[in-house]
């Protein structure tokens, strides 16, 4: 329940999206850690990991540059905060299928919720994140998204109906997608593991 993705074509508005969710949960004693080299949010510029660890306080919103991982990697060291990732596929992509005990992203998607790290990452291609990420992802929200092979895996994870609202999807409010909410009328996770 710590990792959630925001999904959609580009351009249809994940990033703002992100930001106004931020903006409504931002607080002084809240920390959110934002990988996003497009610019979207508002906050303190870090140029990368290294010199965020170089400060003597953290900013409630930092947007760090460098390398995703080595944010996460803080992440997880600094425990209680929320992660950011915009184009997540970066981070996790469908290449990789089995990550290290010592690597962050294991440590977010096995032990995150005992860290409380929180992840949101934001892709315009679904099918491209890895199976591990994609799999844990509890919390989905979609804006239109017209590929046929991102929608092929929408439709497995969602289901077929699920997915044909996301592919005629117009306006800025997201659909909402969650195992949770999932009822056998809508159709259940039916995804399988990748040979
Ligand atoms: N909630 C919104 N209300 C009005 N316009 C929006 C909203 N969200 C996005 N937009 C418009 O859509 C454009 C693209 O949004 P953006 O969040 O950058 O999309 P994405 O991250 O999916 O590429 C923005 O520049 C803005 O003009
Ligand atoms: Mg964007």
């Amino acid at each position: 329940m710590n990792t959630g993705l925001v999904i959609g074509d580009p351009g249809t508005g994940k990033t703002t999206f992100a930001a106004h969710l931020l903006e409504a949960h931002r607080h002084p004693r809240r920390r959110f850690l934002v990988s996003s080299p497009w610019g979207g949010f508002r906050g303190v510029h870090v140029r990368d990991a290294a010199a965020l660890r170089r400060r003597p306080t953290l900013p409630p919103v930092a947007i760090v540059g460098g390398e995703p991982l080595e944010l996460l990697q803080v992440a997880v060291e600094l425990t209680s905060c929320a992660v950011i990732v915009d184009e997540v596929q970066r981070l996790f992509p469908a290449s990789e299928k089995h990550f290290d005990h010592a690597d962050p992203r294991y440590k977010l998607l096995n032990e995150g919720r005992h860290y409380r790290v929180f992840l949101l990452g934001l892709t315009t291609a679904p099918h491209e994140v890895s199976y591990a990420l994609r799999s844990a992802a509890y919390w989905l929200f979609f804006f239109r998204l017209c590929d046929s092979q991102q929608l092929q895996w929408v439709s497995s994870r969602c289901g077929a109906r699920f997915a044909a609202q996301v592919a005629v999807h117009t306006g800025y409010a997201p659909l909402f997608w969650s195992p949770a909410s999932a009822t056998v009328a809508q159709g259940v996770s039916d995804e399988k593991v990748p040979a």
